[in-house]
């Protein structure tokens, strides 16, 4: 299978986590080209599967993915795809909301632009406080503070689960070889 993984990142973690999926895919035989949407604009039609990932920045995800996804949901909706949120809230205690936060900035960007992805999920990110500018680091720092998450900003904190990656890595797998089966 040829998939396309396309993703916003704003710090790296998002990118982090599609390089990942992509090593897991390739292991699994796949041809995987990654493509990071700020300058990239990949044709969905020229790939068997999508994956497409974001990462929540002050309660939704980047402009440029849910552009893109806009721009190419009949095609999304018309083959195998599938969606990867990132956030902190998804690691609960790190910001004034949790994972049911989280997961309600995915339904509503799913719903929002009629994408039906095959599965999607949420996935904790990191507080990259090493790669945000002095303005960014104090917006953060203040988002986590009132949770009483982790103000250390001499360096970055990271909180994936990347069982959690490997599991949707594999679900994505699996999906393709059933659908291989059954177009033979
Ligand atoms: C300025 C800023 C605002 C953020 N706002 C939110 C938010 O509203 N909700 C949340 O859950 N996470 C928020 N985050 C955390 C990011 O989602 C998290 O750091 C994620 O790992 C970023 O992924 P990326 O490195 O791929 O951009 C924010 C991070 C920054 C730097």
């Amino acid at each position: 299978m040829n998939i396309l993984i396309a993703y916003g990142t704003s710090e790296g973690q998002t990118a982090a986590i599609a390089e990942r999926i992509a090593a897991r895919l390739m292991e699994a035989g796949n041809a995987v080209r990654l493509a990071d949407l700020e300058g990239d604009k990949p044709e969905p039609g020229d790939f068997d599967r999508v994956v497409v990932g974001a990462s929540v920045h002050f309660g939704k995800y980047q402009d440029r993915v849910t552009r893109w996804v806009a721009q190419h949901v009949a095609a999304l909706n018309a083959m195998p795809s599938w969606f990867y949120g990132v956030s902190l809230s998804e690691a609960g205690g790190l910001t004034a909301d949790g994972p049911a936060a989280a997961q309600a900035v995915l339904d509503r960007f799913l719903k929002t632009s009629g994408w039906h992805p095959v599965g999607s999920t949420s996935l904790a990110g990191a507080l990259k406080y090493r790669e945000c500018n002095w303005l960014k680091r104090r917006m953060l720092k203040a988002i986590v503070a009132k949770a009483g998450g982790d103000t250390d900003t001499s360096r970055n904190h990271e909180y994936t689960d990347w069982f959690a990656v490997d599991r949707f890595a594999g679900e994505i797998a699996r999906v393709q070889s059933f659908a291989g089966l059954s177009e033979r």
